[in-house]
């Protein structure tokens, strides 16, 4: 059941972040998907595909060079070429996001057994996996959407603030350059609190792409965040090429409280995922 708290109560939801931050501080050592999905596409075990996926893997996981935080990695010639891309929320230290990536892609593959398409999203990286180009290409699926229960009374009031806040965000990720295309901002909005939101996108995208990109996971948020019955006091929607997320707290540059969220899994767009796999959705 969705509760509905007026935006003001957003304060008492400020009071208990302590508590929780206290709580998850302890056990952010740990790491965890917060989301995995797989293809439908099985690789025989033993096979050149798999050999070149355990390279890109170990390359992955080895890498020293790259210092900003993504990582596309190749191995082998069609039909059994792997791509691999990793990206590490913009504002995680070098060391996180090595981290990240090596604990993804120690879990990854376990999940998705000689699965040749796998993606793992945690709360400091994203990591996928293909058999095919995905290399500058706009990948919105899979997608998956995290809200957050609380039902924000004033919906016209957040509305303005949070797309504003977010087209805002979406430009200055795009203008970054290809080593960074992210962006995280917040807008002030007085008894209310104040609104946070971030935006990033595989640096490998131009400018074009990397809107395109956020415009065509925000369809998540039609769905299910900003429903004419509900619009959710905070949410995040990932994919493979590009990431979004607010919240009425400081989730980024350190803070990273999780809290009490309702999970929203995006299994349309799993199941279209298969047919319109590395397009941009028709319904942009
Ligand atoms: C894969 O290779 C390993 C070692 O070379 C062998 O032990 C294993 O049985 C092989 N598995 C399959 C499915 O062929
Ligand atoms: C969310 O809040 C709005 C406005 O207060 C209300 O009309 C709507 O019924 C609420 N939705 C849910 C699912 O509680
Ligand atoms: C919120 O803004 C979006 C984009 O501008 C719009 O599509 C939607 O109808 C708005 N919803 C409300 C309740 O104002
Ligand atoms: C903030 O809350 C007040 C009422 O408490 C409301 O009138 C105002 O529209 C809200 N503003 C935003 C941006 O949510
Ligand atoms: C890998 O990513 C870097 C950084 O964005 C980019 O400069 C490079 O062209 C990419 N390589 C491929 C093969 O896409
Ligand atoms: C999609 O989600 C709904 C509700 O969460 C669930 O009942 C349904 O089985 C899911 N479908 C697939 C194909 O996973």
């Amino acid at each position: 059941m969705e509760q509905n708290i007026p935006t003001s109560l957003v304060l008492h939801f400020l009071i208990i972040l302590p508590i929780l931050f206290t709580f998850t501080s302890q056990i952010s050592a740990q790491f965890s998907f917060l989301n995995t999905q797989c293809s439908n596409t099985a690789y025989t075990p033993n096979s050149t595909f798999g050999s070149n996926l355990n390279q890109v893997l170990n390359s992955l996981s080895t890498d020293t060079q790259i210092t900003y935080g993504f990582y596309n990695f190749s191995a082998g010639q069609q039909p059994n070429r792997v791509e691999a891309t990793a990206l590490c929320r913009g504002d995680v230290p070098l060391a996180t996001c090595q981290d990240c990536v090596r604990q993804s892609v120690a879990g990854l593959p376990a999940l998705c057994p000689n699965q040749k398409e796998a993606f793992g999203y945690s709360e400091n990286c994203v990591l996928f996996y293909s058999d095919a180009s995905i290399f500058g290409r706009v990948l919105i699926r899979p997608s998956w959407t995290l809200r957050n229960g609380m039902n924000v009374s004033d919906r016209s009031g957040l509305n303005r603030t949070l797309y504003g806040l977010l087209a805002r965000l979406q430009n200055e990720a795009a203008s970054g350059d290809s080593q960074r295309k992210f962006a995280a901002g917040n807008v002030d909005i007085g008894n209310n609190g104040t609104l946070y939101g971030l935006v990033q996108c595989n640096p490998d995208l131009t400018r074009l792409e990397c809107a395109q990109c956020v415009q065509g996971i925000m369809i998540n948020f039609q769905r299910y965040v900003d429903t004419p019955t509900f619009i959710a006091g905070g949410a995040r929607t990932v994919a493979p090429s590009c990431n979004l997320r607010y919240e009425f707290f400081a989730f980024y540059g350190g803070a990273s409280p999780s809290t009490q969220a309702s999970l929203v899994f995006d299994n349309t767009s799993k199941i279209l995922h298969v047919s319109f796999h590395f397009e941009i959705s028709n319904d942009l």
